[in-house]
């Protein structure tokens, strides 16, 4: 299985490496902020869970046993293996449909209760957010559904600031992503007419933890 070069990337070279990476700079924090919010899953949900990368978030979503389908989307084929193959080799239950594809790959008739994006609007420039990425995900969202994202903002310390452009200059290297500085990921949400539900900071301030909701379902 090959992976394309889309505007979010390849992610293939990286994925061997990408855990430890993470884990090297940021110890266990990455990890803890994307669990923050995985309570409000509700019972018997659907789940999309798009650029899961090596399938830890998936591991704690099963874990909770109480989805009743998840679509795993994920660009890169590298990173697709890693995760099913802890599936397998950690005998997870649950349902999971592993997709390689990006946006384009959800059908039609796909709708979910809940849509997970864990570090990747990151990935895109405002553009790509406002014009494609969300809106194609938002289209699979039923009406009362959460967007749970975990994702870096704009940290306040300089140190912070300097780790982010590194990081964003690193994957634009090494696995093509568009982005060349940090979206404004929240102000490009609430132009799709969704509304904060509930944010928790976390890493230093470097990364936002977000449930996200149809504005209309706020009322
Ligand atoms: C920065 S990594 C984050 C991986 C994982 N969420 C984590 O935090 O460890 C971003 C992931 O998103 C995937 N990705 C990029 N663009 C995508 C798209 N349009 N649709 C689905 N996955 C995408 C990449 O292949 C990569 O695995």
């Amino acid at each position: 299985m090959a992976s394309k070069l889309t505007s979010g990337g390849n992610f293939n070279w990286v994925a061997p490496v990408y855990d430890t990476l993470a884990f090297v700079v940021f110890g266990h924090k990455l990890q803890r902020a994307q669990v923050v919010f995985l309570d409000q899953i509700p019972a018997g949900a659907s789940v999309l869970l798009v650029g899961g990368g090596t399938g830890w978030l998936l591991e704690q979503i099963l874990k909770r046993g109480n989805t009743k389908r998840i679509v795993y989307l994920e660009t890169s084929s590298k990173m697709v293996a890693r995760a099913s193959r802890r599936m397998i080799q950690k005998s997870l239950p649950g349902s999971v449909d592993f997709r390689v594809g990006d946006e384009t790959a959800l059908l039609p008739d796909e709708s979910f209760d809940v849509i997970v994006t864990p570090f990747v609007l990151d990935l895109f420039t405002e553009t790509t957010l406002k014009t494609r990425f969300i809106p194609s995900l938002l289209g699979t969202l039923k009406p009362t559904g959460l967007w749970l994202v975990t994702d870096f903002v704009q940290p306040p310390a300089r140190w912070q600031k300097a780790l982010l452009w590194t990081m964003i200059r690193f994957f634009r290297l090494t696995a093509g992503i568009e982005a060349n500085k940090l979206a404004n990921w929240q102000q490009c949400l609430l132009y799709a007419n969704l509304a904060l539900r509930e944010r928790n900071c976390q890493v230093g301030g470097m990364v936002s933890a977000d449930v996200w909701v149809r504005a209309q379902s706020q009322r």
